[in-house]
């Protein structure tokens, strides 16, 4: 990927929740971006060469003692800047500004007018609508800087040093509600960096094949295909660079939702022509499951057993030194960030735990790419639109949505439910866009209840329907009240077994999206 890497954006983070919204704004102009913390940002910017450096915000006051610091070799460079919100403070009290605490906060929508000057802003109305989210302000500008565009409670809402091209903007044009956020960076990359367009799905796959191809030459490649859309679009990307020498392994552990086996069946060795291994072992896992309740007992159980059953699989193959994952760049942002002293909220699992007789060296062709740029790589290698705009599934499928004891009934009773659910949701048209995630949840209660003047004694069913961005934070769906109705009677008048529907109201946090 050297080639599309260089003449990209560093966007150094100082701790903003919207430092990877700040690199893919960037990508979906055609500009590799790549973030870097604060503190190790100086050891990368030798190798991809930036043609230009973002400035992330940050939760931090520029004075307060502890404060994270801009990077020495910043003031050094003579690369274009632009600094962000807790960016631009910083870049002003390193060349010799003042900011100081601003006697209001100013959080949400405002209104700015700026200066014809600035190439930042071209081709912008002279009135733009910004999202502002500070606390503190600039009071004075270094030598060199002027002001480029005021609101009514910021008058350095945008400042910039035209001829050392420095920039600074206290709003977040990163953000959806800063309208004109995309031309402002536009400007900063075509206009201030001389960036070239040059990272698109065709060119990230033309130069993933050949990176694969050189990786593993002649050999073959192993991967666990779940029918996620991460291992998709790894396996079909790998698959093009080399062929039947991918062989997929898909283990069907019995929690899976309805259709789902053989849709992967189909999709994979059928449309797309894949070497692909599909594997029952139903009976396995629910032999493995029986009388477990405890929710971190189920989710070890099965991902003890999932390793076993992929590395007998791949014992059988004999000789494959490669393993294909589907790791895509928020992962390794997050594994990085989430240092030693994060809480295992629930332990979740992937086939990392191999045993130690089977050392792999693995493929991760997804490892910079952001999921949206994952779906637009599927896409143009043909994958289908259910695979590409599945919703997040768990490794443990049904089984952490399936309270209490798991025994076939029970996923058959969820599965059935599970499925009206989604159907509904789907000609509601709140599948793809709406929802983020939604499902049903089985639980072991009972309760009375009345269906054709009988008495009925059966167990509950809870609908889960939940928006997010990111997954780490999430909130119930406002779904309307005619669909939820509509699936309420759908689901006690043909699923036998269940009498009484919920829906969940409980936000990410103080819940989890999962109820297990
Ligand atoms: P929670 O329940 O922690 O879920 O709010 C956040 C997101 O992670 C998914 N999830 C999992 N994914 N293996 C996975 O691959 C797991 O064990 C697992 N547990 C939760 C969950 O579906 C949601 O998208």
């Amino acid at each position: 990927m050297d080639y599309l890497k260089t003449g990209g954006i560093a966007v150094i983070d100082f701790g903003s929740q919207y430092t990877q919204l700040i690199a893919r704004r960037i990508r979906e102009l055609g500009v590799y971006a790549e973030v870097y913390s604060h503190d190790g940002a100086a050891a990368h910017i030798d190798e991809h060469r930036p043609a230009g450096i973002v400035l992330s915000g940050g939760p931090n006051s520029v004075y307060e003692a502890e404060a994270p610091q801009l990077p020495a070799f910043l003031l050094e460079s003579e690369r274009p800047v632009l600094g962000i919100c807790y960016g631009m403070q910083l870049l002003t009290a390193a060349l010799g500004g003042k900011v100081a605490a601003a006697s209001q906060r100013e959080y949400g929508p405002a209104a700015i007018s700026h200066q014809p000057r600035s190439p930042l802003f071209d081709g912008l109305e002279a009135e733009l609508q910004v999202w502002m989210s500070h606390g503190d302000r600039i009071e004075s500008l270094p030598p060199g800087f002027s002001a480029l565009a005021q609101s009514e409670n910021s008058p350095l809402a945008a400042i910039g040093d035209l001829e050392g091209n420095r920039y600074g903007l206290q709003f977040h044009p990163e953000v959806q509600h800063s309208s004109c956020g995309q031309t402002i960076f536009r400007n900063f990359l075509f206009k201030i960096c001389s960036c070239q367009p040059k990272w698109s799905a065709a060119a990230v796959i033309e130069n993933a094949v050949e990176a694969i191809r050189a990786q593993v030459g002649s050999e073959r490649a192993l991967l666990a295909l779940s029918g996620g859309v991460d291992s998709a679009v790894a396996g079909a990307l790998i698959h093009r660079a080399i062929g039947e020498r991918l062989v997929c392994i898909f283990v069907d552990h019995g929690m899976l939702r309805q259709n789902e086996a053989e849709n992967v069946v189909q999709v994979f060795r059928h449309q797309q022509g894949m070497n692909l291994i599909a594997v029952n072992a139903v009976e396995n896992f629910l032999t493995a499951l029986a009388g477990i309740t405890e929710p971190e007992a189920k989710r070890k159980t099965i991902g003890r057993r999932f390793v076993e059953t992929f590395s007998e699989e791949a014992r059988k193959l004999r000789g494959i030194r490669f393993l294909a994952q589907g790791t895509i760049y928020p992962d390794v942002i997050e594994s990085a960030a989430a240092s030693a002293s994060a809480k295992t909220i629930k332990s979740h699992h992937n086939v990392g735990g191999l045993p130690n007789d089977m050392q792999f060296q693995l493929v991760e062709p997804l490892r910079d790419l952001f999921k949206d740029e994952v779906r637009k790589i599927g896409a143009a290698l043909g994958l289908p639109e259910s695979i590409i705009w599945r919703q997040p599934f768990p490794g443990p499928g049904l089984a952490i949505r399936c309270l209490g004891e798991i025994t076939w009934e029970r996923l058959e009773k969820l599965r059935a439910a599970d499925a009206i659910f989604t159907s509904e949701l789907a000609t509601a048209g709140l599948l793809r866009h709406g929802t983020a995630q939604s499902f049903a949840v089985l639980l072991p209660v009972k309760s009375v209840g009345v269906m054709g003047d009988k008495r009925s004694y059966e167990e509950t069913l809870v609908l889960r329907s939940v928006t997010t961005d990111d997954f780490m934070t999430a909130d119930w769906a406002r779904l309307p009240y005619d669909l939820l109705a509509r699936v309420s009677a759908r689901i006690i008048n043909e699923v036998p077994g269940i009498n009484r529907v919920a829906y969940d109201i409980t936000s990410k946090p103080p819940g989890t999206i999962e109820w297990e």
